[in-house]
């Protein structure tokens, strides 16, 4: 087996690891950060190495959310990455990639090297970043370096947080040709701005959260796929659809993969979780864009979680303060936290919703969705699998215990969750980031914040 001449520093024995191959029990073997063996592989003879049992927890490997926004620079009033790191590893998550959005954005190669060097001794989590587009200067994604950035995130249609809009048609098809050029993943917030101001034109300011989804209608989500889809179509470039909310866009890009282009897609705990009756209900709390659909959207979702038709899960960890929350419907930003709720939540959703589901063959779902389904889309190696070789990044997840989420227990600066209240039927018990513990939920111990930029 590879790698077993390097000295091993920490043995885990379990009866649940989630490997690539299947849900056994057996150990798994770390040394120097790192996977040596993994299932029946003796313990080395040189005594001394500590073993931790997971008992009956499943072992998962470090999740990946490759959706979050932790709001560095500019931004740090919302969230920040000691508190986004926090967060992430009490809900299972070890490495992220962190959205373009922030004061100023992150448009160019030195942003991103800026943006990693404010962040260098604050994460807890590994982490990458998703270069942003330029409406000005699309063309430049033509010349990005694949080890700054291999993804760019255009958003066609803004909002308070979202002020850099790419909708022009000529410069989209000039990033879609140039990121096609450098090989870079486009990952885009895929809905039709143009449309929504002619809404908002004609509606004027709204008065309440009833008809949000009015104002932030499925038909900007459905043009804005096909146009994108064309695109594929037309450049060959790889494109992964952010959030996807309705079932018509589901339905249009299972239909383009189907057909051979390179069109993938993200669903959101959030969508999954909620749904406009919820941002009826709560406002603010669960308003987020694009908007939280009907149930006939949040069945389509969930089938194409069942399906593996999703290529990833992701949180869109948005967060911002409560006193920005409860501003007037025209000035409350869109966008709740999740890196948190995601894995929990999903994992509740899968229970419910499937209730005769093995249980062994959900996690090993959410393990795709969460895990080697990011890894492998943005090839961030080393990461999303227990096995040999990768980063020692573990899980111990406790399925079938349920506990209520309060306020009290959200690390995310903002401090509020879109969860409170929610019974969650599983629980993260223990984080390793790289073999060092970093969450352990009954102390309420953090590790240290040494996260690493998986380049
Ligand atoms: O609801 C959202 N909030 N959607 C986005 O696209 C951005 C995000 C934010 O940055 O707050
Ligand atoms: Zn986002």
């Amino acid at each position: 087996m590879a790698g077993l001449n390097e000295k091993a520093d920490l043995i885990v024995t379990g009866r649940r690891l989630v490997t690539p191959e299947g849900v056994r029990a057996g150990r798994v073997v770390i040394g120097g950060g790192r996977i040596l063996a993994v299932g029946d592989a003796p313990v080395p003879a040189d005594a001394g190495v500590p073993v931790v049992d997971a008992g009956d927890d499943y072992v998962l490997p470090g999740l990946i959310d490759s959706h979050v926004h932790f709001r560095t620079p500019g931004l740090t009033h919302k969230e920040d990455w000691a508190h986004g790191g926090r967060a992430a590893v009490a809900g299972g998550v070890t490495t992220v990639m962190d959205m373009p959005n922030t004061v100023p954005p992150t448009f160019t190669e030195q942003d991103v090297l800026d943006k990693a060097a404010m962040v260098d001794g604050q994460s807890l989590v590994d982490f990458r970043f998703h270069i942003g587009v330029d409406p000005q200067r699309p063309q430049e994604l033509k010349h990005l370096d694949p080890a700054i950035a291999t993804s760019a995130k255009i958003f066609m249609a803004g909002h308070h947080t979202a002020p850099a809009v790419l909708n022009d048609p000529d410069a989209l098809a000039t990033a879609f040709e140039a990121a096609a050029a450098s090989g870079t993943r486009l990952v885009l917030h895929a809905e039709d701005g143009r449309l929504f101001d002619l809404l908002d034109g004609w509606w004027g300011e709204p008065d309440g959260y009833r008809d949000y989804e009015a104002r932030r209608p499925r038909s900007g989500g459905i043009t804005a796929v096909a146009a994108v889809i064309e695109l594929v179509r037309r450049y060959g470039t790889a494109a992964h659809i952010l959030h996807l909310s309705s079932a018509e866009e589901a339905d249009l890009v299972c239909a383009a993969a189907a057909a051979g282009l390179p069109v993938t897609f993200e669903v959101t705990g959030h969508h999954l979780s909620f749904t406009d009756h919820d941002t009826c209900r709560t406002g603010a709390r669960t308003r987020l864009s694009p908007a939280i659909r009907g149930r006939r959207d949040q069945d389509r979702l969930w089938e194409a979680v069942r399906h593996d038709q999703v290529a990833t899960l992701g949180s869109d960890h948005a967060p911002h303060t409560v006193a920005e929350k409860t501003r007037s419907v025209a000035q409350s930003p869109p966008g709740l936290p999740g890196v948190q709720e995601l894995a929990v939540a999903v994992w509740t959703g899968m229970r419910r919703r499937f209730p005769g589901e093995p249980a062994d063959d959900a996690v090993r779902r959410l393990v795709r969705h969460l895990g080697s389904g990011p890894a492998d889309l943005f090839g961030l190696t080393g990461k999303g699998r227990l096995a040999v070789g990768a980063d020692a990044d573990l899980v111990f997840f406790a399925p079938e215990q349920t506990w209520m989420l309060s306020a009290a227990q959200v690390r995310s600066k903002c401090g509020w969750s879109a969860y409170e209240g929610w019974t969650m039927g599983g629980r993260v018990r223990r984080t390793y980031r790289r073999g060092a513990l970093v969450w352990d939920a009954e102390t309420e111990v953090f590790g240290a914040p040494d996260g690493r930029w998986v380049r």
